[in-house]
């Protein structure tokens, strides 16, 4: 039996926002992105020569258009007999290229009503079919998402076709299918956030670049598509990824498509960003629960094994409430989260798969966590905060990080805590007690802060540089000293697990560790160079200042004692 499908149904003949047209393709090439972690405007000045010149030759996520050549549309056909034709359907949904010339699809709202785990086909125009596997449910939209591959012969065309998801390998593409542009993950709208008064849009590629970005009033959100008559608003904030606009003024059919445009002005003409975000106004929960003084967040990837080390201690002296942002791990952090649930920590894992969005996660997590948290510590799970104060203390208390924090009376909106970089300290592997236990000599210096932030004060931007926000006007910040408190960062941990670590960064600045793309960013290890080889006394290298105070104090209030010494809390 030969089944045909008509593939243009009505929605895709709506006209799909082309990216902007006549630009020149400068945009597309390569990632890159500043604005993290830039202390200095010597530093900025010093290292953007140097990151220009070499990312040109060492993006590994280079998307390079050598030709413009047009996919050819819809001509081709796939017949081939089936005998069970009746599960066959195009599945509605967005494609977007991912790093590694993997085509991410999205099921549009309207079609998200397939079982989990089953793996579906990619359709290109060539006539190329690529197995598209399951790869994650999108948080609060709750759509499913698949990858495929790219066939090679699309890598270095510009616009590359939108492949088209079926729930079958076999399906007949007639001759008006069409093959919208695919949009590119370092130029599109990617996720959205609302909030009681405004919708907050993350968006890569128009503010791309150091100090580039572009005043709001060049912008304007529009909620839907041209032939559903899109209602367009005004852009309160433009910064970094972040976007800000009112809500349209009209009851729409929610959720509607929301896009970026650039205004046009007598130079330029119109252009939209590409899109796979939708808006639906806020939900107010039914029961509300009673908001946390203090939440922690953090952004993870494949480092499940120090979780449960890290929730348990924060929790212990304060932090009611965290929220991981989970970057697409493939370890067992389900279960970690679950085990920590099961002994009644209150964890959420929240997925953000987008590919080099760390300060966007941060910013989502400020509004996000708004309703739940009063304050905010943003964390590695690599470092601990620490008061010598408490050295003395034979019990921990949920109070001890409070007792950091200022009076409600005062109008300072963030604390701030220097971190302390630990080495090596003689470790071959991960520490069985943990972290806390195995590393105790560190590099004397301190090194960059660490944040707690009263999210009500933090600016409408949400502008974030990892480290610290910026405040509203009326708020102060506070650089606490290191007698109050510090930051303990494992940064340099156990060769294997270093390699690790530096392999999946989820630094902005560091595209792939062994490539030269920032040598100048403090990222970079200093004495390491490039290779993954371990170098030379590896075991003992940062190691200036012996500092056992953290080590005693867990070892004190979370140490049981055992045969051979102790056991921690957070050992199994
Ligand atoms: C989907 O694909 C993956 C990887 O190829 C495979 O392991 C899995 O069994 C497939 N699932 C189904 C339901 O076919
Ligand atoms: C998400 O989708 C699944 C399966 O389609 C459904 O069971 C679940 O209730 C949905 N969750 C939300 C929050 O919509
Ligand atoms: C919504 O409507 C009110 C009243 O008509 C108007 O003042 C306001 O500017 C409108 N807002 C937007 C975003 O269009
Ligand atoms: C802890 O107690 C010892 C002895 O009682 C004292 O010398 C030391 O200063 C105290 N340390 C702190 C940080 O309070
Ligand atoms: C590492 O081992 C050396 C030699 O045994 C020892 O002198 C040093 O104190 C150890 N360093 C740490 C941090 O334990
Ligand atoms: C998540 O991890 C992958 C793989 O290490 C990396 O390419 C990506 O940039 C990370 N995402 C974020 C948000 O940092």
């Amino acid at each position: 039996m030969t089944l045909t499908l008509k593939t243009s149904s009505p929605s895709s003949n709506r006209s799909t926002p082309k990216p902007f047209p006549g630009d020149d393709d400068s945009h597309f090439l390569r990632y890159r992105s500043y604005g993290a972690q830039t202390t200095t405007l010597f530093f900025v000045l010093a290292s953007l020569s140097l990151f220009v010149i070499f990312s040109l030759y060492s993006s590994p996520n280079a998307i390079y258009f050598a030709t413009t050549r047009q996919a050819k549309p819809g001509t081709v056909t796939y017949v081939i007999n089936v005998r069970d034709s009746s599960h066959i359907r195009r599945i509605k949904a967005e494609g977007v290229l991912w790093p590694g010339w993997e085509v991410m699809m999205i099921v549009s709202p309207e079609d998200n009503v397939m079982p989990l785990e089953s793996n579906y086909t990619c359709f290109y125009p060539n006539g190329e079919k690529l197995t598209a596997k399951f790869a994650v449910s999108l948080p609060f939209t709750n759509r499913t998402t698949f990858k495929c591959k790219l066939p090679g012969v699309y890598r270095h065309h510009h616009p590359i076709p939108t492949p088209i998801l079926a729930s079958s390998r076999s399906f007949e593409l007639s001759p008006e299918t069409r093959w919208p542009d695919l949009p590119l993950w370092n130029f599109v709208v990617f996720d959205t956030i609302s909030t009681e008064h405004d919708v907050v849009l993350f968006v890569k590629g128009p503010n791309r670049g150091l100090g580039s970005n572009k005043p709001p009033g060049t912008f304007r959100c529009v909620f839907g598509e041209e032939s559903d008559s899109a209602v367009r608003t005004t852009v309160t904030s433009s910064v970094q990824e972040v976007f800000r606009c009112p809500f349209p003024n009209v009851t729409m059919d929610y959720p509607v498509k929301i896009y970026l445009e650039r205004v046009a002005t007598e130079k330029e003409a119109m252009k939209v960003v590409p899109s796979v975000a939708y808006f639906s106004p806020k939900r107010t929960l039914v029961e509300p629960r009673e908001k946390s003084l203090l939440c922690a967040t953090t952004m993870v990837y494949n480092v499940a094994k120090y979780l449960r080390e890290w929730v348990m201690y924060h929790a212990t002296i304060g932090i009611q409430r965290f929220i991981i942002y989970d970057n697409g791990s493939d370890d067992e952090l389900n279960d970690v989260v679950e085990g920590l649930k099961s002994e009644r920590y209150d964890v959420t894992k929240v997925l953000w798969i987008w590919p080099k969005t760390q300060e966007a996660g941060f910013s989502h997590a400020a509004v996000y966590g708004k309703d739940m948290c009063t304050w905010m510590m943003y964390l590695d799970v690599d470092e601990f905060l620490f008061s010598p104060v408490w050295s003395n203390k034979s019990k921990p208390s949920d109070q001890m990080i409070r007792s950091l924090l200022p009076s409600d009376q005062s109008m300072i909106g963030q604390v701030s805590f220097k971190s302390l970089e630990f080495g090596p300290s003689n470790q071959t592997r991960h520490p069985a007690g943990g972290v806390t236990q195995g590393y105790t000599c560190r590099r004397e210096e301190e090194q960059r802060h660490k944040s707690i932030v009263l999210l009500s004060a933090v600016e409408h931007s949400l502008y974030t540089a990892i480290h610290h926000f910026s405040l509203k006007g009326e708020y102060e910040w506070r650089v606490a000293d290191k007698e109050e408190g510090v930051v303990n960062h494992y940064k340099y941990q156990a060769w294997r697990e270093f390699k690790a670590k530096f392999k999946r960064r989820v630094s902005a600045y560091v595209v792939d560790w062994t490539r030269v793309s920032n040598p100048t960013s403090r990222d970079r290890t200093p004495g390491l160079g490039f290779k993954p080889i371990e170098p030379e006394g590896w075991p003992q290298k940062f190691c200036e200042v012996m500092d056992m105070r953290l080590k005693r104090l867990t070892e004190k209030w979370f140490g049981y004692p055992e045969k051979n010494g102790y056991r921690m809390a957070w050992q199994r």
